[in-house]
């Protein structure tokens, strides 16, 4: 993480500020420099491998490969926290050593709430596709290179579109932002110039996420408790995530807390419809069109409680835009078996997307009188 947010993050078993840091190994440009306490960092180094505690050191929390683990004693994942104690070890200056002995122990005692055994079944999920250097470069390859339009279209035009307007120095985080395709491919932070927090729970999702888009910054978190300051983000986004918790509403309660007075929040996910497909039938579908994989916590959203949390919170709904995507899914799996290269070739990318468009403004229109599968919201903070 950059020290530049040090000032962002709160602690996640307190919720309080401020937070400290001590820097086992940190990045200056192309420099490596180690042991470096709070005041001899600069706001650009990167700290590659460090501990960030509260004043009284009661809670600590390891940076690992440039992601701080920011979750409570309960969510936290004892077997990764022994693993990197292990490695870092002989870095640790000894004022820290009890105090993380100490900390291991705390979490030993409270580490068996049902959101927490929830939430490392999420990670343990999400982890295993990336679990070796060699998958996770694979994984990058593939985010760099697969057009992916069905999904990166519709985000770009129903959700970015209105986060992309006046976004210069502005700071958006995302919830559950997995490898971070979408905002890699559609919505880089150096291109569109703002600054971008990405939080997922699955911490090697978050080392593709950072191999992607190394200037930005992202923190190992769960989205019913973000570790970051209230009132303080002017826009927060959520790509088919909601789904994934026990209780998705709360996090709409938890990601209006982090954002400023005119902020937006956009989330587009797979909602309840009249039309119901069992388990075994939805992974069917997933398997013939290759769709991206999913963990069984994957329950769709209840539209309506969703919207009424957002008017809890005194949002103003933006927009509401159904979508229906098999048939961009099914298009696109049909073109990628006969021709897979269309997309390198700008101008078949062009003519496959002209096609699918005059269809989209049929077919799905149809098909969302059905019901739609998703949905993308826009809302706004008042
Ligand atoms: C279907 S994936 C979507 C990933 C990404 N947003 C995308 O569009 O590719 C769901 C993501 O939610 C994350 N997740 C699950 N439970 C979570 C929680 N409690 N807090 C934060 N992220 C969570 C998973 O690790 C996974 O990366």
């Amino acid at each position: 993480m950059h020290k530049r947010i040090l000032e962002k993050l709160i602690c996640p078993n307190t919720n309080l500020q401020p937070l400290q840091l001590y820097a086992l190994e940190i990045k200056r440009k192309q420099e490596l420099l180690s042991n470096l306490d709070n005041t001899s960092i600069l706001p650009n180094d990167d700290i590659k491998t460090g501990i960030l505690y509260t004043q009284d050191k009661r809670n600590l929390y390891f940076i690992y490969e440039f992601i701080p683990i920011l979750l409570n004693d309960s969510d936290q994942d004892l077997i990764h926290i022994k693993e990197i104690h292990q490695k870092v070890r002989s870095l640790i200056p000894t004022e820290f050593i009890q105090a993380i002995e100490q900390n291991i122990l705390r979490i030993e005692n409270l580490n068996q709430s049902s959101d927490g055994n929830w939430n490392r079944e999420e990670m343990k999920y999400y982890d295993a596709a990336v679990e070796t250097a060699q998958l996770r470069d694979k994984m990058l390859q593939s985010i760099q290179n697969d057009n992916l339009w069905r999904i990166f279209i519709p985000r770009k035009e129903k959700m970015i579109s209105h986060l992309e307007v006046n976004c210069n120095g502005q700071w958006i985080f995302e919830i559950g932002c997995g490898n971070a395709r979408t905002v890699a491919r559609m919505f880089n932070p150096a291109t569109y110039k703002y600054n971008y927090i990405g939080t997922d729970i699955s911490f090697k999702r978050l080392m593709v996420a950072k191999m992607a888009i190394p200037e930005s910054d992202f923190i190992q978190a769960s989205a019913l408790n973000i570790p970051l300051l209230n009132n303080t983000f002017q826009g927060a986004i959520s790509f088919g995530m909601l789904h994934h918790l026990p209780r998705p509403a709360e996090a709409v309660t938890e990601v209006n807390k982090k954002l400023s007075q005119g902020a937006l929040f956009t989330y587009h996910e797979p909602v309840y419809t009249s039309r119901q497909f069992s388990e075994k039938q939805s992974a069917m579908v997933r398997k013939i069109f290759r769709t991206y994989d999913h963990s069984d916590h994957d329950n769709k959203i209840n539209l309506k409680e969703s919207l009424a949390e957002l008017k809890n919170v005194n949002h103003q709904i933006i927009s509401i835009v159904p979508y229906n995507s098999v048939f961009r899914v099914v298009f696109e799996a049909i073109i990628n078996r006969f021709y897979k290269s269309w997309q390198k070739s700008k101008l078949v990318m062009k003519l496959v997307l002209v096609i699918d468009n005059v269809f989209l403004k049929t077919i799905v229109r149809l098909s969302n009188k059905l019901g739609p599968q998703a949905i993308i919201v826009v809302s706004k903070k008042l």
